[in-house]
């Protein structure tokens, strides 16, 4: 357990005589199995030019803190990728062990140039529960968890331009909280979508394959796996109850010996990559 300190500190502004919100740090905290969710708030946080920034990576099982944590930084940077239009669904858990302290928040959903749907105003809720308080939030893009050199989707982003957009929006919410006198006196911030009703739908009980002749059993594709599903001995096996097809594993693997192979993931990638070819660009809301 983390002991909170009070994040709405102010210190007197010497030109106004008002006082202005003191912002020291930065906290990237994050759910990112393919890591692009990752790299693009690393872009944010380098905008923001602090001087410090911590990450609280919540991408493992053995990084997943099931304490409550009262977050120490002044300015919180919290990003998810988004799966069937919501937050990822392990990402969702595990955030909801991650406890503000009023602490202002930047929130982020990273999707793969289809669309985040409600993604946003799911995460806004989350944070909010855990007392953050929302006072910037973006939806950016990152290369698809499905994309293929055969069929790419949103290949290779974040790029540079991603990353120069995501910057210059770090700096604009560091400018937005500099000019506020406190975080009560900042409008609510709107964003597009509703609240997702229902349980998550996702792929279930499938996972990728692996070619036994191309795998050497190196064990990158477990150290990768989000939710330790998988399991190196004689072969290389997953369990296919706890896999999120995430495709961290497919990524990560020197060999290319995982392939999505599932019938009904493949119809998808088809779609995906039929019908989600024209750049979507990043939306922020401030
Ligand atoms: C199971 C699953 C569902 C996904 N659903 C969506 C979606 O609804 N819309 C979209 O644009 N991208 C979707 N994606 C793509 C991811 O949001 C995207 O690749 C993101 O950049 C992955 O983040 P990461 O690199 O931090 O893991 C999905 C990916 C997976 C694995």
């Amino acid at each position: 357990m983390v002991h909170p300190q009070n994040n709405s500190k102010s210190t007197p502004c010497p030109d106004h005589g008002e006082t202005e919100m003191n912002i020291e740090a930065a906290h990237l905290i994050c759910y990112s199995p393919t890591r692009t969710t990752f790299n693009t708030l690393k872009a944010i946080a380098d905008g923001m030019k602090l001087p410090a920034t911590r990450s609280l990576d919540l991408t493992l099982p053995e990084q997943a803190s099931n304490e409550e944590i009262a977050i120490l930084s002044d300015v919180a940077i919290i990003g998810v990728p988004v799966y069937a239009g919501r937050i990822a669904p392990v990402a969702a858990t595990r955030l909801k062990s991650i406890k503000g302290h009023n602490t202002p928040a930047v929130i982020v959903v990273v999707y793969g140039n289809r669309h985040y749907d409600n993604a946003l105003a799911e995460l806004k809720q989350l944070a909010e529960e855990s007392d953050f308080v929302v006072v910037a939030a973006a939806a950016l893009i990152g290369e698809h968890s499905y994309s293929s050199p055969d069929k790419p989707v949103a290949a290779g982003r974040p790029d540079d331009e991603d990353k120069r957009a995501a910057s210059a929006f770090g700096s604009k919410v560091l400018a937005k909280l500099k000019a506020a006198t406190d975080l009560s006196s900042l409008p609510v911030l709107g964003l597009p979508g509703s609240l997702p009703e229902g349980p998550y739908i996702g792929p279930a009980n499938v996972a990728p394959e692996t070619d036994p002749e191309l795998c050497t059993l190196c064990g990158q594709c477990a150290e990768s796996c989000p939710t330790g599903a998988i399991t190196i001995s004689e072969t290389q096996t997953t369990d296919a109850s706890l896999c999120t097809f995430c495709c961290a594993c497919l990524k990560t693997c020197p060999e290319g010996a995982i392939q999505i192979g599932f019938p009904k993931i493949l119809e998808k990638v088809d779609l995906l990559y039929t019908n989600c070819q024209t750049r979507r660009e990043p939306e922020i809301f401030l």
